[in-house]
């Protein structure tokens, strides 16, 4: 599952893909971006030309926020993963999409991982949401339908997540900002754009392609308030394991 980042085996055909998505990400999705993305995204000054080094990134990342990144190889299983979000860690997958998969990656590499991710780590609020958000789920993962009701939470928010800032629709979600398609879908009226309610949201199937309907949330306390909502749910319709 942890997999050290073997700086050496990237090659320049992976930093010059890890270049072009970075580039073409910054120009056409960041200026969209929501203000709390775009301000961990700044301070972050990330190269565009070299993938990210784990090792020295992380000395940046944890003076601003605390937080780590690790390196994986795919998929964490549901109980890791939340254990090393509770511990304010965040898995990074560490290969990087080939050349021909520039505009959609089947699995996450480290660029969706980083890039997607990683700047909404600075803001507080929404990391008390993550943290608490995986210590709920931690309590609740020996029910399959309560696993569903948690893949659909993390998926609408860090992964498909919109905001209402300055009465403009932006994302946070780490899929959309990492994908030209979910951000050209997001400013289409054909997708359905839901203002956020936690029964309606884990109640509405992941779709994995591009997406036919969001949730938007007005501020990041409304995502941490909605927490309390999502611990009623689960203990009406599940016995959650002991508190870790
Ligand atoms: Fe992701």
């Amino acid at each position: 599952m942890f997999l050290k980042q073997e700086y050496n085996r990237y090659s320049p055909q992976d930093h010059e893909t890890w270049s072009i998505l970075f580039r073409r990400q910054r120009d056409t999705v960041v200026k969209s971006a929501s203000a709390a993305y775009q301000d961990g995204y700044n301070k972050l000054a990330i190269d565009p030309d070299k993938i990210v080094q784990v090792e020295t990134f992380n000395e940046v990342l944890r003076s601003y926020c605390g937080w780590t990144i690790r390196g994986v190889s795919g998929l964490v299983p549901n109980k890791e993963f939340f254990d090393m979000l509770i511990n304010r860690q965040f898995p990074v997958t560490v290969f990087i999409r080939k050349r021909e998969e520039l505009d959609y990656a089947k699995q996450p590499d480290i660029f969706h991982d980083v890039i997607g991710h990683v700047p909404m780590l600075l803001n507080e609020v929404f990391v008390s949401f993550i943290v608490d958000f995986s210590r709920i789920s931690r309590r609740y993962l020996h029910h399959p339908k309560a696993v569903d009701y948690l893949s659909r939470l993390y998926w609408f928010t860090l992964e498909m997540g919109l905001i209402t800032e300055e009465n403009k629709i932006k994302p946070y979600g780490g899929a959309i900002i990492t994908s030209k398609d979910e951000i050209n879908n997001i400013r289409s009226d054909i997708s359905k754009k839901h203002q956020f309610d936690i029964w309606k949201l884990i109640n509405t199937p992941i779709k994995l392609m591009i997406q036919t309907e969001y949730f938007i949330i007005q501020n990041y306390n409304q995502l941490f308030n909605s927490l309390k909502d999502l611990e009623r749910i689960l203990q009406e319709e599940f016995t959650p394991s002991p508190a870790v």
